[in-house]
């Protein structure tokens, strides 16, 4: 017995290191230790050793098995790890790697990223609406009336269907509340505006507004100055001079267009148009109950402050950019500044 064991060791271990493919080795691993397999076979024969023998055998025995058991191993390793050269095989793994550019946001995203961030620090919702809209919502619900010059064909994008690319963000104003359920309405809108506009380095026929819309009960003019100061001097720095000059807009009395005080490197510090906003008019909180259809915002409960600035505009101050166009060529020479 013991002599039939150590030659199947040495017949196995033979016929093990010619193997070279997986299904030769299982076919190997069943023919000896399978349960029809030759060691199997063998180790059954233990019932007829004598008594005196068994120790010795049985010891061969699992000699045989381990070691048949760890070629097994060894030659699954080394399939492995020559199936590993094999995929790699004329590949110079020590060369360098290529290097992939790092990206960055745009511009435009980041001003508008922190602009959105500063106002919903200070509590303000993000809200939207479509970008064709209705006469109603562009124009007439804010107060502004038919022979006004932003509603000229020449001025605005009109579709066949009486609606419009719309002129500016304002109109989520009146989406906004006509939709919203309680006061207080405290709500940001960024997003594109159109405007029939010769292209040039301060215009696009497409570009980005930012508007905002407080109304409640006891919203103020300190209310609007406070937010809208404290909103630049986060966008420009704390030291940032912010002015109030009267102005108008249709849909807000009193008007006011806001100028940040700022240095342009190498110039002496001057003012520098950047927003628009006022006091809701009353008659915008008429069009709005008129829709509506009940007093939630009667103009003589609630006020309100609207604003509306550009963010390209933002983007360009902030980064002393010339060229509005800049902004939407996608030159990687002029992104990669940033
Ligand atoms: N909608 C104005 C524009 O496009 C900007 C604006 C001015 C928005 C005053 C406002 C506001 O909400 O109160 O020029």
């Amino acid at each position: 017995m013991l002599d039939q064991l150590s030659a199947l060791q040495i017949e196995a271990l033979a016929a093990l290191a010619d193997i070279q493919d997986e299904s030769a080795l299982e076919n190997f691993r069943v023919g000896y230790l399978g349960k029809k397999g030759s060691l199997t076979a063998l180790s059954a024969g233990m019932r007829e050793v004598p008594a005196d023998q068994k120790g010795a055998v049985g010891q061969k025995l699992n000699e045989v098995r381990t070691a048949l058991t760890a070629g097994i191993e060894e030659k699954v390793a080394a399939m492995a790890a020559a199936k590993d050269a094999a995929s790699v095989a004329g590949i110079d793994v020590t060369l360098p790697g290529l290097p992939t550019p790092n990206g960055a946001l745009h511009p435009l995203t980041r001003i508008r990223d922190r602009a959105i961030q500063t106002l919903r620090r200070m509590g303000f919702a993000l809200a939207d609406g479509p970008e064709i809209e209705t006469e109603w919502h562009c124009f007439d619900a804010l107060n502004t009336p038919a022979d006004h010059p932003a509603r000229n064909e020449k001025d605005t994008f009109y579709l066949p269907d009486g609606r419009l690319m719309r002129t500016h963000t304002s109109s989520v104003q009146i989406r906004t509340m006509e939709s919203i359920k309680a006061l207080p309405v405290r709500i940001i809108a960024p997003g594109a505006a159109y405007r029939r506009d010769e292209i040039d380095a301060t215009h696009l026929s497409v570009f980005n507004q930012l508007e905002g819309l407080y109304v409640g009960r006891d919203v103020s003019l300190a209310d609007l100055k406070g937010t809208l100061e404290y909103f630049f001097q986060e966008i420009f720095g704390p030291q940032t001079q912010v002015r109030f000059r009267p102005h108008f807009f249709p849909f807000t009395e009193p008007s006011f267009e806001i100028d940040v005080k700022l240095e342009v490197k190498g110039q002496a510090p001057k003012w520098i148009e950047i927003a628009g906003c006022g006091m809701v008019d009353p008659a915008v909180f008429e069009a709005v109950s008129k829709s509506r259809g009940d007093n939630l915002f009667d103009p003589d409960l609630v006020t309100g402050f609207a604003f509306g600035m550009g963010l390209d505009r933002l983007a360009m101050i902030l980064h002393g950019i010339t060229d509005i166009r800049h902004l939407i060529e996608n030159d990687v020479r002029f992104l990669g500044q940033f």
